[in-house]
């Protein structure tokens, strides 16, 4: 049985979540939900990264401890999730002791296996990004990630031999040249490495809130090199091999564009250096903007539009989860940037739902239940809307499978658009019921039926009551995808039922 293991990163817990982290996660949930109707074995992994400078100075600066601070956050996420409908196998936070001894344990490999020594550090940090800078790469002393004046640190630490690893790494890309996807993402992690790598350091001194160095009581690990870890801490690295063995070699870590470097450089060499087979596929995308500017807090300037503003679950209450789920997905490719804004929530709503797929819903039952006494006609295994259907079918199959959620919807929107066109076309609503009208019928309630299945990754809750509509039994998303996705399978004769409408139109002032 094929497998799917997919990660998204564990969020810093020194903000809110907001919708930057939503698209990343409802994209993670999204493939997730599509590989388990496929009948892979998928486990999909998320939670927070509690450690690190960032994180103990929101604490100190709230006057709470690191753990009250964590706790509440954490949690703060794991809602924002559980409202977005997200299905996640395991929801890890740095802070359980699971962690801490995967850390320590993997960690100490890779100081056995020689590749830690001990030096001194001096450099220019940004704790935001908890990342040290080179002068060239600052931007007026800033950093250039989050504008924010980057500072002097010097300290004895524990060092990483990246260096060691530039052959290695560039003979894995070679060897591997999907590992990262898209590819201009691989050639930007090829072209850092090519650049030269320098020992990192990491471990501090300077700070408490982290994991303790087993070989060094006086220290903790730097944050990034504790939280990488936890793509194998929840699979047992150190505790259960069987069920390592089992996941890593179907891991898909998907990640946004300014961490690439930790996880296409940094966390391969990690996984050499601790004797494991690295990551077998990273995928990168972009970033939501508002009027072109990240949508972080540290970024946003007097009056600017604040994503950390924007709670996900605000954004659920106005528009309902399936339309701000469609929305993360569709609007923005995954790989390259996007602008966000409510504008375009609502025209994906009001054109998209509303216009295409909720009339369809609300055509197709009304009409069955005027003219064909509202119950389901047999369907044509020649109807044209057949190879409209199989097009739509593999086109999606081949997007999901290649992380390409937009362009999934894109294709199951444009069965969407023949369907509805095919009922324009015949006009079933002037036809008096009979043999014609039950063929027009039969089809749409048939596309209908397999449009509804394609939408379970993107708008499970609305798949299923669209489902129960159509007079099917059970849930759509437990049955096989190559199964319900052939046509000519509509059970004659179940009853359809018409139902509020979907997607009711967002007025706008236009
Ligand atoms: N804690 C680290 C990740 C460790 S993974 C071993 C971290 N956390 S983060 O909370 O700052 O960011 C997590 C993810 O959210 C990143 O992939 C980042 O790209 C994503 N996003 C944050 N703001 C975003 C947007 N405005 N748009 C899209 N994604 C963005 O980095």
């Amino acid at each position: 049985m094929a497998r799917f293991y997919i990660t998204t990163p564990i969020y810093y817990v020194n903000d809110a979540p907001h919708v930057g982290h939503a698209y990343c996660t409802v994209n993670a949930d999204a493939l997730a939900r599509w590989h388990r109707q496929r009948g892979d074995e998928t486990f999909f992994l998320t939670g927070t990264d509690e450690h690190g400078q960032k994180v103990a100075d929101a604490a100190a600066a709230n006057g709470v401890t690191p753990n009250e601070w964590t706790d509440r956050y954490s949690a703060r996420f794991r809602a924002a999730w559980d409202d977005l409908n997200i299905a996640y196998d395991d929801y890890i936070r740095t802070t359980e002791p699971r962690h801490a001894e995967t850390v320590q344990k993997f960690l100490t490999a890779i100081y056995e296996n020689g590749y830690i020594y001990k030096g001194s550090y001096r450099g220019l940090y940004c704790v935001s990004c908890e990342d040290y800078y080179t002068s060239e790469a600052l931007v007026g002393g800033n950093c250039p990630v989050h504008g924010r004046p980057a500072v002097e640190m010097e300290e004895e630490n524990w060092f990483f031999k990246l260096s060691a690893f530039e052959d290695r790494l560039l003979e894995w890309y070679g060897l591997h040249p999907t590992a990262t996807t898209p590819d201009t993402k691989r050639n930007e992690a090829v072209a850092f490495i090519r650049g030269g790598l320098r020992d990192i350091s990491i471990t501090r001194k300077s700070l408490t809130w982290g994991v303790g160095v087993p070989w060094d009581r006086e220290q903790v690990f730097y944050v990034w090199y504790d939280a990488l870890v936890n793509y194998l801490t929840a699979i047992g690295y150190g505790s259960d091999q069987a069920n390592v063995e089992k996941w890593w070699p179907s891991v898909h870590h998907l990640i946004g564009k300014e961490i690439i470097r930790f996880h296409c450089v940094w966390w391969p060499a990690m996984c050499m250096a601790a004797g494991i087979e690295p990551p077998q596929h990273v995928h990168v995308h972009g970033w939501l903007l508002v009027g072109g500017q990240k949508l972080s807090k540290t970024m946003a300037g007097e009056g600017a539009v604040r994503l950390t503003d924007i709670a996900p679950q605000s954004l659920t209450a106005d528009y309902g989860v399936d339309p701000v789920r469609y929305y993360l997905l569709r609007d923005t490719p995954l790989g390259t940037d996007g602008d966000f804004s409510l504008e375009g929530i609502i025209a994906r709503y009001n054109t998209d739902l509303a216009n295409n797929l909720g009339n369809l819903v609300a055509r197709v039952a009304t009409v069955v239940g005027s003219k064909c006494g509202g119950v389901a006609p047999v369907c044509d295994q020649s109807s044209p809307l057949r190879a409209e259907a199989e097009s739509a079918v593999a086109a999606s199959a081949a997007a999901w499978e290649s992380f390409a959620p937009h362009s999934a919807l894109e294709a199951t929107w444009r069965l969407i658009g023949a369907t509805n066109a095919h009922l324009e076309q015949h006009a079933p609503w002037k036809m008096e019921p009979g043999a014609e009208v039950d063929k027009v019928m039969g089809d749409a309630l048939e596309a209908l039926r397999i449009i509804t299945a394609l939408i379970v990754p993107a708008m499970p809750g609305t798949a299923q009551e669209i489902w129960q509509r159509l007079g099917l039994s059970g849930a759509v998303a437990d049955c096989a995808l190559s199964d319900v996705t052939v046509w000519g399978q509509f059970p004659v004769g179940v009853a359809v039922t018409k139902g509020d409408p979907l997607f009711p139109r967002i007025k706008t002032e236009s």
